[in-house]
């Protein structure tokens, strides 16, 4: 007989109970509690499965998959105890499933095993947050799009090593991000269609005797096929690693878009207004408007990456097929799905509020000689000069300008003729930013008509 304090799931070798600390490392119910909705669709298709196959009853397999829902639903209701003595989910549900429907509860678990129980739901659990992701990433675009739309001629300032380079459209530069995180998009589509086979069958890793039919689990769960490898079923977690990696890519772009508008909110840019709603006051400078929720984006970068180094360093190592290392995947990745989608939601409602001082964008978009480099292709278009020695003519009225610590197109004709005595008055043409940007129509160029048309295709794309 196995001690009374012995694990009622696996204790019958076991003489005594657990020391407290072994509980305390050991269990993980603490936070998988979160994949209760995932382990109990599992178990209700292996349930279902285990009847198909005439390895339970029809009987049996009813009180089950009936049983199971009630567990469900007494968790969803919060009306479910616990226990860190059965460690985990699988168990905690298993357990309760025997309180209610006694001795059929213990066929349950005929051809699984822990190991591939909990590879299928996490597999489920990511799979639900991929599609969350998706849904997120699509709003913020739209918000993106919409800024984009309003402003596709507004200009500002583009930089380069953050000193003004050329100018630039607002809507040109929303829809910079609109193409990475399409880019994010893609990826987490392509983790997702990649990630959708189904462990459930593996067993503990060698498969099992029993006529299981595990293209039936795999379907019922929505995955496209089962894993062909039972080893690598329960061992891997490259799906987890994917799904981290995406968010780290993800969260850097958040974080570099968030890095502009604390930039661009400030007093000495005064680019941007951000709304009320999302920024926050300081407890002694009354004047404070303070970007927080674009700092804490920029700062969310650092977890969801730690969590990413973190798994993969938990995994480096392990030799096939499951150790109990693995467990440590799962807080890991539900940090980072919440910080992540937190991050996405405060991103999008920060574009939809935010508003651009349009006036300040064009006057910053002309100064800095930010019109140089069309002064340039003034002179190599019209006087046929190699842009080499066009660049060098250029590099010369700028130094007079500044001189005379003008911009570029307050230098009187005389003045540039001082300097190339061929340019004419068709020069100034080109020296307004609202030129410069027009003229830029090259492919995916800051033409407002090139932004309107990206406009378009991607509204296209995201339906
Ligand atoms: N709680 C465990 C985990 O998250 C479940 C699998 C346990 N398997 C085992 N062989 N002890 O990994």
């Amino acid at each position: 007989m196995t001690d009374k304090t012995s694990n009622q799931m696996w204790g019958g070798r076991f003489a005594a109970g657990p020391d407290a600390i072994m509980e305390a490392i050991n269990a993980s119910i603490s936070f998988d509690k979160r994949m209760a909705a995932q382990d109990i669709a599992g178990s209700r298709a292996h349930a279902a499965m285990l009847a198909a196959t005439g390895i339970v009853s029809d009987s049996d397999a009813a009180a089950m998959r009936e049983g199971l829902l009630t567990v469900l639903s007494e968790i969803e209701a919060g009306e479910f105890t616990f226990s860190t003595a059965l460690e985990d989910i699988h168990m905690n549900v298993e357990a309760r499933l025997k309180d209610l429907i006694g001795a059929p509860a213990g066929r349950l678990h005929t051809g699984r095993s822990r190991n591939d129980q909990v590879a299928t739901d996490f597999r489920l659990w990511v799979r639900d947050q991929l599609d969350a992701v998706d849904q997120a990433l699509q709003a913020l675009m739209h918000a993106l799009l919409v800024q984009a739309e309003a402003g596709s001629d507004w200009v500002m300032p583009g930089f380069t090593h953050l000193q003004t380079a050329q100018p630039v459209t607002w809507g040109h530069h929303m829809m910079a991000y609109v193409e990475m995180f399409g880019r994010d998009l893609s990826r987490v589509r392509d983790a997702r269609a990649r990630m959708n086979e189904c462990p459930l069958g593996a067993a503990a890793l060698a498969g099992t005797s029993f006529p299981i039919d595990r293209e039936m689990t795999a379907k019922a769960l929505g995955f496209d096929r089962p894993c062909a490898n039972s080893l690598d079923a329960v061992s891997d977690r490259d799906f987890a690693l994917e799904f981290l990696g995406a968010a780290s890519i993800c969260a850097m772009h958040l974080s570099r878009f968030a890095e502009e508008l604390v930039i661009w909110s400030s007093a000495q840019f005064r680019f941007v207004a951000l709304s009320d709603r999302f920024s926050t006051g300081s407890s002694i400078m009354p004047q404070k408007k303070n970007p927080d929720a674009a700092e804490l984006i920029r700062a969310k970068v650092g977890r969801i990456f730690g969590a990413n180094v973190a798994l993969m360093m938990v995994m480096k190592g392990l030799p096939l097929a499951y150790s109990k290392d693995m467990q440590e995947d799962k807080e890991q990745v539900f940090d980072a799905a919440d910080n992540l989608m937190l991050a996405l939601a405060a991103m999008e409602g920060m574009v939809r509020d935010m508003a651009a001082r349009t006036d300040n964008l064009e006057a910053a978009a002309g100064s800095g000689f930010s019109t140089a480099t069309d002064l340039a292709d003034w002179l190599v278009r019209v006087l046929d000069m190699p842009f080499r020695e066009a660049h060098h003519v250029t590099g010369a009225l700028v130094a007079k300008a500044e001189a005379k610590g003008c911009d570029l197109p307050d230098l009187s004709l005389t003045e540039m003729q001082e300097v190339h005595g061929e340019i004419t008055a068709s020069i100034y043409d080109v020296l307004g930013v609202h030129n410069s940007v027009a003229s830029r129509v090259s492919y995916g160029g800051t033409a407002p008509s090139q932004v309107r048309a990206q406009v378009a295709r991607w509204k296209e794309r995201l339906g």
